[in-house]
């Protein structure tokens, strides 16, 4: 009984310890990426899409069924506009090509790892 209960808290330790290595990772490629400076959402990311993106991503114009005019539409839909910017898995975007500059995608994906901050 004593050895059950030894090696079922060693399974349960070693699953929270699993998982609170999961949480506190730093996010994946945000070193390698090369992101050295912290990127300005109000400055950088949202106008990158307002110009780019918003005239067929609007409440009056959800094309595809996405609406990007806001912080938090951009944020939950970062995943998509990453892989539509970089044509992986998605259709590439904007609409027609050409892609973005590499600068402006990178600064994206930096933003993204970078906790996709409001700022
Ligand atoms: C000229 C209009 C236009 C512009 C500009 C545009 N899109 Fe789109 N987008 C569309 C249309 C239309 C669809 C739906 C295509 C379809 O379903 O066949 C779409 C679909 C998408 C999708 C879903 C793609 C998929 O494969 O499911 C994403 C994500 C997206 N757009 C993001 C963006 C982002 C990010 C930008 C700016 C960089 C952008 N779009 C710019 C028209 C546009």
């Amino acid at each position: 009984m004593k050895s059950f209960l030894i090696i079922f808290s060693a399974i349960i330790l070693g699953v929270f310890t699993m998982n609170s290595c999961k949480k506190d990772k730093a996010p994946v490629d945000c070193t390698t990426a090369g992101c050295t400076d912290t990127i300005s959402f109000a400055n950088q990311i949202l106008p990158m899409i307002q110009i780019n993106c918003t005239g067929c991503h609007q409440p009056g114009n959800t094309s595809g069924g996405y609406s990007l005019s806001t912080y938090s539409e951009i944020v939950s839909n970062a995943d998509a506009i990453l892989n539509s910017l970089n044509g992986t898995g998605m259709q590439l975007m904007p609409q027609g090509g050409p892609a973005l500059a590499d600068t402006l995608i990178q600064q994206f994906s930096c933003w993204k790892c970078q906790g996709k901050l409001d700022n």
